[in-house]
């Protein structure tokens, strides 16, 4: 049954390619990968064996207490000694070795290296993603979602502001805490294009579920267009609907935790909102970007995930919401 339960267990976990550990994208999550497979095959010889023997005790020939009674000496220990103590002892250590190699295996971060270029923050229940490389004034946030280049190692500087996170996108890298006052360092790198789910993998409160973030790897032309726009302040509203809602944004409560660049909105407690019409999800990623639900975020977040910092708010008229959710939608 634990051979079924485990064979099941690693189909589901290939057919889920988005956030497969099996599915490996670099050489960091390869390795584990290669680990585990080893583990699975050692556990199923284990289990045969155990059904092999289990099977043999159940149906082997036995006389009764007259033709065979029970020895007068002790025997048997071997069996505990082998199969109970020097089996586990090989098989554990063996494998210890190999997860300490694959361990040391793992790229990191020393000191004659530059700095990181990109800053992870973890927040309950959201990523702040910051960009630092180069001078200031091309650094800029984003949330949620991290862009790399493909097929390059990008060093990535990880801390919390509130309780210990961990980030994990399984198909590249293994997991790394972001622990308050602890700066941590991971490399990362993927080797095809494409985008990668991970999911804050230590628990960190009530909506430590919602707590997805994406990585997307895009080739070196896509990935600079991409820095380069992100780096430019937000699109002027131009229709009159979004102009308006930019004015029920500044004037509200929205601009006392967001920041939008190019606006007087600097509010630094919440994602920046700068381009995040760009993005693929809301709520950290918990919820596709499109217009429904960005009206429910705005209006019932504590609805969609109850004790995040984002309020209900629910003293917008209809027209105003619409004109609010305008000009977030073109912020992209
Ligand atoms: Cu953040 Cu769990």
């Amino acid at each position: 049954m634990n051979t079924m339960c485990a064979a099941y267990l690693f189909t589901m976990l290939q057919m889920n390619g988005s956030q497969s550990m099996m599915s490996p994208v670099g050489a960091a999550s390869q390795s584990i990968t290669t680990l585990a497979w080893i583990v699975f095959g050692v556990f199923i010889a284990v289990s045969v064996l155990m059904w092999v023997l289990i099977t043999w005790v159940a149906v082997r020939r036995r006389g009764t207490l007259n033709d065979a009674p029970p020895p007068e000496s002790p025997g048997g220990q071997s069996w505990i000694l082998v199969g109970g103590l020097m089996i586990p002892l090989v098989i554990l250590t063996v494998l210890f070795i190999l997860n300490l190699n694959v361990m040391a295996g793992f790229p990191i971060h020393s000191d004659s290296d530059p700095p990181p270029e990109i800053q992870v923050i973890g927040h309950q229940w959201w990523w702040e993603v910051q960009y630092v490389a180069g001078p200031v004034s091309e650094h800029f946030s984003t949330a949620n979602e991290i862009h790399i280049p493909v097929g390059r190692d990008v060093d990535i500087g990880l801390t919390s502001t509130d309780v210990i996170h961990s980030f994990w996108i399984p198909r590249i890298n293994g997991k790394e805490d972001l622990v308050p006052g602890q700066p941590n360092m991971i490399r990362i790198r993927a080797d095809q294009p494409g985008t990668y789910r991970g999911q804050c993998a230590e628990y960190c409160g009530a909506q430590h579920a919602h707590m997805i973030i994406l990585v997307v790897a895009q080739t070196p032309d896509e990935y600079d267009a991409w820095l380069a726009h992100q780096r430019l302040p937000a699109t002027e509203p131009s229709s009159d609907e979004a102009k308006q809602g930019e004015q029920v944004f500044l004037t509200g409560a929205c601009a006392l935790c967001h920041a939008i660049r190019g606006t007087d909105a600097a509010g630094g407690i919440a994602p920046d909102l700068t381009h995040m019409a760009s993005r693929q999800g809301l709520a950290a990623n918990t919820l596709a970007n499109d217009t429904a639900n960005l009206e429910a975020w705005v209006t019932h977040a504590q609805s969609l995930k109850p004790n995040v910092i984002m309020p209900n708010l629910t003293q917008y008229t209809g027209v105003q919401l619409r004109d609010l959710v305008a000009y977030l939608q073109q912020l992209n």
